[in-house]
């Protein structure tokens, strides 16, 4: 988490920065802070939002040509003032921020102040910054030195961009589990947590891998590791548009971004299904097809949304494939000692590609010799990286806190994987696989015109955001469904909510229910339709308010239920993909009504990049 960004070059480094750092919000909003190098050091933060600061320091002298900017999602210290990045060295001459965590700080810092050292914030990063600084004193080495010095003693996680009052040109910058992208322009470089601050001057990038350190002026690019050999920078072409990061006429990003999915699906499809040949073509699964057709046991591993889309490729790859799947949270399996053994295969699923447990969790099954397939949206980011093969999401850049889009690009990766898969294997037949292709070629179609429905959903998510909590049910292909819908819930609405198979009610939950307590169904025309109306019922002779998510057609739960939204009819494999957009569009509209900042809701942050 945390968003950093920064410029070296002939343009003024204020506006290219404050911009930049509006674009990484989503990493983390709860302070903002700029230095930046004009005959000597100016730091600006402030406890907030970008446009705090902004509108804070308006009319100061901003002129700059160097600069880095940073945007907070708290760890070490409390969101405040003094808490903000950059932090500047007990000499005043080094400007340092940080995106991770500094796990040994603790020591450092003690050893600093015993040697008379004073902290002003509760940051690991300006522990961090001081140890460079009292290095390169006592060694008498240049900056880079001191910085290569103390990174090799510290362990943890880091991204930092460091500028030096003595330096004006030259950005030190270095990674190690936290992302950095360099922008490669015509004498000027750009730094960014993603390329989202570089869009409009450059398309050139670099991602800086872990244990490189950059040393970036206007017009050199040195790129080296933490044993002082020089890399050559691999300059790859951004493949995005400023369109696609930019709100584009809606009020919100999240609702952006659910209203986009008929075509984020269309481009996650394209390419790879075609439904007239009746192919999928997909060459990271080409390319491991013996692993996967061999494989004894698939183990998914991922957090928040993207562990509902494991979850429910437990159901597809179990039903299609007949391959034995466990679903882990990455955060637990990373310190498990997990049984991993020879030819088991990782499908590390991630919007981000960044999330520190995810990823940390997957090298780690890596050094055990398990094969990696990273299911990722943001191209060319860590995970991606160190996968051994893989398939991206196609779903463009997603910004609002809330997965939406990129939770149904991820369901539509696995599931064209399960039929690939299953056709290859002959677990499923011909005849079965025909029919889910075309289903699946259907979707984007469907989500189309069940979108058309998003006014209904406003009106009934306005009559229900009083509610203090609220309960998800789902079966089968759509229990997992009804977990994303609780999750989208909380996180977008605050109010409590919480996900169950619809069976599990009568142990223990459906004590709960009262006349106020809203219980959303997930009741598609499925095979559990019969058993899901039993739910329904028994919540209703509790007097339970019930929502259910049916199939148009659908005329019995209607006579049940307080409230319903309808979606098309589809294969109950596939349905899930239609099922969640009711669930999207319910937690928007009831954050909405109770006022919350539903693209930024509090204490999240988009990519989590700290464990
Ligand atoms: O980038 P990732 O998919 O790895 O992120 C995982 C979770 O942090 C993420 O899905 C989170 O739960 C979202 N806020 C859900 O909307």
């Amino acid at each position: 988490m945390c968003g950093i960004v920064g410029y070296t070059g002939p343009k003024e480094a204020y506006p290219i920065i404050i911009k930049g750092l509006k674009r990484l919000e989503y990493r983390g909003y709860d302070s903002t802070g700029v230095a930046l190098l004009n005959h000597g050091l100016k730091v600006y933060k402030k406890k907030g939002r970008v446009a705090d600061l902004e509108h804070e320091i308006m009319g100061k002298d901003l002129h700059a040509n160097i600069g880095i900017g940073h945007t907070r999602w708290a760890t070490h210290g409390e969101p405040s003032d003094k808490n903000a990045h950059p932090h500047t060295s007990a000499s005043g001459k080094l400007a340092m921020i940080h995106n991770g965590i500094i796990e040994n700080y603790a020591l450092i810092k003690k050893d600093l102040v015993s040697k008379g050292y004073r902290f002003t914030s509760e940051t690991d990063t300006e522990v961090l910054l001081n140890f460079i600084e009292d290095i390169r004193t006592k060694n008498k080495c240049d900056l880079e030195e001191a910085t290569r010095i103390a990174l090799k003693r510290i362990t943890g996680a880091y991204c930092i961009l460091l500028i030096d009052e003595d330096d004006p040109e030259t950005i030190i910058a270095a990674r190690k589990g936290s992302p950095l992208v360099i922008g490669v322009g015509k004498g000027e470089h750009f730094l960014g947590s993603d390329a989202s601050p570089m869009l409009e001057y450059t398309k050139e990038v670099v991602y800086v891998n872990d244990y490189e350190l950059a040393i970036v002026k206007p017009d050199q690019l040195i790129l080296k590791n933490l044993g002082n050999e020089k890399i050559t920078p691999y300059v790859t072409k951004l493949d995005m548009d400023l369109a696609a990061i930019e709100k584009g006429g809606y009020e919100h990003f999240m609702l952006k971004e659910i209203f986009e999915q008929p075509s984020t699906i269309l481009d996650c499809l394209r390419g790879r299904l075609d439904a007239g040949k009746g192919t999928i073509t997909m060459s990271g699964v080409d390319d491991n097809i013996q692993h996967f057709r061999d494989a004894q046991r698939i183990i998914m591993v991922a957090c928040g949304t993207s562990w509902h889309a494991a979850l429910l490729a437990e159901y597809l790859f179990e039903e299609l494939c007949r391959i034995p799947v466990e679903v882990e949270y990455a955060s637990e399996f990373r310190y498990r000692n997990p049984i991993i053994n020879k030819g088991d295969i990782i499908i590390a699923i991630s919007q981000s590609g960044e999330t520190a447990d995810t990823l940390v969790a997957i090298e780690k099954a890596k050094e055990q010799g398990a094969i990696i397939f990273g299911v990722v949206n943001v191209v060319g980011s860590s995970i991606a990286r160190i996968s051994d093969g893989g398939a991206y999401t196609h779903a463009g850049p997603e910004i609002g806190v809330a997965s939406t889009k990129a939770f149904t690009g991820q369901l539509a990766v696995l599931m064209m994987m399960a039929l690939k898969i299953g056709k290859e294997k002959g677990t499923l037949s011909e005849k079965r696989y025909t029919e889910l292709i075309l289903e699946l070629d259907a979707i984007p179609e469907k989500v189309q015109a069940l979108l058309k429905s998003a006014e209904k959903v406003k009106a009934i998510a306005e009559k229900y955001q009083h509610a203090g909590d609220a309960l998800y049910l789902g079966r089968g292909f759509n229990f997992p469904i009804a977990l994303e819908g609780a999750l989208k819930l909380k996180e977008i609405s605050y109010i409590h909510a919480e996900g169950y198979p619809a069976a599990e009610m009568k142990h223990g939950p459906i004590a709960l229910v009262t006349e106020q307590l809203p219980v959303v169904f997930v009741a598609t025309k499925d095979s559990y339709y019969e058993k899901i109306i039993s739910n329904i019922q028994e919540i209703k002779a509790r007097k339970g308010k019930v929502i259910a998510v049916i199939t148009e057609g659908d005329e019995i739960i209607p006579t049940l239920a307080d409230d319903v939204f309808y979606i098309p009819p589809a294969d109950e494999v596939i349905a899930p993909m239609l099922s969640v957009i009711p669930m999207q569009l319910l937690s928007y509209y009831v954050g909405i009504a109770k006022g919350v900042d539903v693209d930024k809701p509090r204490n999240l942050a988009k990519s989590v990049t700290v464990e």
